[in-house]
């Protein structure tokens, strides 16, 4: 699997290629099941149909890995709290305070995910055998950031001023999430996921005390919990928008591969790849634009990283906007691209 010897460490060219949200709505094929399931949670919890649009990328593109379909907000939906998507607005729940932090119990936490394990399951079988199959989960502080506030914001101000005026009770809510996403993460690879990978989106609205205490500690608490029962499933961590503190990240969590965001230099990235394996980093909104802003997004990646060990992706999600004919193109351009 060309993804699994990247993820070893192994230079390849060109090097192996996915999408973060890969499966999502610039895809005619995913609307049509989106319709189809009725509701996007219901599309999550339906095997048969979530196996569908994990699919569909791959079926189109060929990429070298898929990813479960599912979303980070499903751990706190098993943990009881309630979640809907609202067209337009994304999730919305009602946000937890400090008892509702202490009721966590997880009673019937892997029955409600059930269905996420089955789709694992099936994937695993329909897959093609030189496709990986990444698993995942969302980062504590940024399931958190969902669950204080209750929904999407700019900043993620409501998790954070939480984080600040309640320490111990944000503390004990990350460390809980931690426990129960890396019980999630466990399951997930003995179901078949070949690599897991933790999203930490929000990680970048975090300060230097706050980034350790609520990003570095949890994720490494979920690092710690799944080798010991997988050791040799790779981990990939993406803390996006965390700058300068990229190095420290990996240092302290021990994640085996590091995803980068667009921001990151590509020179602190090369830096960062002498240490290991990283993933990135086009800016999304290249690949939306198309033409010369797509192709010399993708060429000086290439320069900079192609050479060492390098999973390509985006520095984010696809949105929805962005043309089909702009995905084909930049992975032709990364595939036909000869070693250097
Ligand atoms: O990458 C994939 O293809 C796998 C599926 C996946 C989804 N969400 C499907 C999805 C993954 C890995 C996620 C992760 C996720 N979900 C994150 C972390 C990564 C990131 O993008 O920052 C976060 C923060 C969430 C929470 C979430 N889910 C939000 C804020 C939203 C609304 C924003 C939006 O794009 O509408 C979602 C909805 C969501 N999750 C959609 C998809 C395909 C779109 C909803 C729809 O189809 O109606």
């Amino acid at each position: 699997m060309p993804f699994m010897d990247a993820l070893s460490g192994a230079a390849a060219f060109p090097p192996p290629i996915w999408m973060m949200r890969q499966a999502g709505r610039y895809l005619p094929e995913y609307r049509e099941t989106r319709k189809q399931a009725g509701s996007f949670l219901d599309l999550c919890y339906n095997p048969d149909l979530a196996v569908e649009v994990t699919l569909q990328p791959i079926r189109r593109f060929a990429f070298d890995a898929s990813i479960l379909f599912s979303d980070i907000l499903v751990v706190p939906h098993a943990l009881g709290r309630d979640l809907r998507f609202e067209e337009g607005r994304g999730p919305l729940m009602t946000p937890i305070t400090t008892a509702g932090i202490d009721r966590i119990d997880g009673a019937g936490f892997h029955e409600h995910l059930s269905p996420v394990y089955e789709t694992v399951r099936r994937l695993r079988r329909e897959l093609p055998k030189h496709t990986a199959l990444i698993g995942f989960c969302g980062a504590p502080w940024t399931v958190a950031t969902y669950m204080i506030a209750g929904h999407g914001t700019p900043d993620q101000s409501p998790g954070r001023l939480f984080a600040y005026r309640n320490a111990e009770d944000m503390g004990r809510l990350v460390a809980k999430l931690a426990d129960y996403s890396a019980e999630y993460l466990i399951r997930q690879i003995s179901a078949g996921a070949d690599v897991v990978q933790i999203f930490d989106s929000w990680s970048g609205v975090l300060d230097e005390a706050s980034f350790e205490a609520f990003c570095v500690r949890p994720v490494a608490r979920i690092v710690n919990a799944v080798r010991a029962a997988h050791p040799n499933v790779p981990i990939i961590g993406f803390p996006k928008g965390a700058g300068a503190l990229y190095d420290t990240f990996r240092q302290k969590t021990g994640v085996d591969a590091l995803g980068l965001d667009w921001t990151v230099p590509l020179s602190q990235a090369k830096r960062l790849q002498g240490g290991g394996v990283v993933q990135g980093n086009l800016d999304p909104m290249r690949l939306v634009a198309g033409g010369s802003a797509l192709d010399d997004g993708v060429d000086a990646i290439m320069a900079a990283l192609g050479s060492g060990p390098l999973v390509f992706n985006l520095g984010h999600g696809i949105t929805p906007e962005t043309p089909i004919s702009h995905v084909e193109r930049m992975i032709h351009r990364v595939r036909s691209r000869t070693a250097q």
